[in-house]
């Protein structure tokens, strides 16, 4: 019997990812910081639970209640569109507490069930903004490479339990709320100095509408990542994220 469970399953990566590997008849235990029981089909093989990353106590909870598990995904994440100069510093704790330290603190909550059954992946989605950076994306960019250089090093100290840690790194995806649920939470106040460069970047997203990255990208690259021991440790997911790869 094998048990994923998913960060972030309210909407977008992981809501599909849920949904794909539930169609693939894994146990899913998909995590959101409000349940919701009507995004995901109703099947015996799925339980919702609460989580919030950034919550010590809640991770601890989530985890005693799932019992064992095969794989952990740390998809749930926060996105950041400003210069540095137009974001408090509470800004900048809140996007790495959530992408960086929410994902170390559940990678270390799973490990020692891991490393005692001496099997387990852990798949960490950061960005392809990472390998290709973009303008006015300092402090989530800074985030998620956090994440990749965390998860390289983590996977050689797991290996020799036989447990494994791969990064799923997935371009643009403008069909999930990733960029509106940013905008909700930090606004748009982007200092004036920096209006005309703000100005042209949006307009370099609209004209290359082509090159993106879809959920259901995400959803297989993840499941490639969870079923395949040679599946390299950095999986771009998405044309674009493919694209990025090969020029890095
Ligand atoms: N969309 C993109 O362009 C893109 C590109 C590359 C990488 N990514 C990464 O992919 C992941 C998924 O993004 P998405 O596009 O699917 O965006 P999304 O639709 O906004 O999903 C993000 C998920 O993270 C959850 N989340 C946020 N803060 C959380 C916390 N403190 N505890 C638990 N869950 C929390 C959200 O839950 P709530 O509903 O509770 O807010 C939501 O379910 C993120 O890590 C993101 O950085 C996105």
């Amino acid at each position: 019997m094998n048990t994923i469970l998913i960060t972030g399953c309210s909407s977008g990566f992981g809501l599909a990812t849920a949904g794909y590997f539930l169609d693939r008849d894994w146990t899913v235990i998909a995590t959101m910081r409000a349940p919701r029981e009507d995004v995901l089909p109703g099947s015996d093989k799925l339980r919702i639970l609460p989580l919030d990353v950034t919550d010590a106590d809640s991770i601890a909870r989530v985890v005693d209640a799932a019992g064992p598990i095969n794989v952990l995904v740390n998809n749930a994440g926060v996105g950041m569109f400003n210069a540095l100069e137009g974001v408090s510093m509470d800004m900048v704790r809140e996007v790495f507490e959530t992408n960086t330290l929410g994902t170390i603190a559940m990678t270390k909550a799973v490990l020692p069930q891991f490393r005692q059954r001496r099997s387990g992946t852990v798949i960490n989605v950061t960005s392809s903004v990472t390998q290709q950076p973009l303008h006015l994306l300092s402090v989530y960019t800074g985030s998620k490479a956090a994440v990749n250089a965390f998860t390289e090093s983590l996977a050689l100290e797991l290996e020799p339990f036989g447990v494994r840690a791969r990064l799923v790194i997935p371009g643009r995806a403008p069909a999930t709320s990733f960029g509106d649920n940013a905008r909700a939470r930090t606004g748009m106040n982007i200092p004036q100095a920096y209006g005309a460069l703000a100005a042209q970047v949006f307009a370099g997203w609209q004209q290359s509408p082509e090159d993106v990255t879809h959920p259901m990208d995400v959803a297989e690259a993840v499941w490639r990542a969870a079923t395949d021991p040679s599946c390299p440790m950095r999986l771009p997911a998405g044309a674009d994220a493919v694209a990025a790869a090969k020029a890095a």
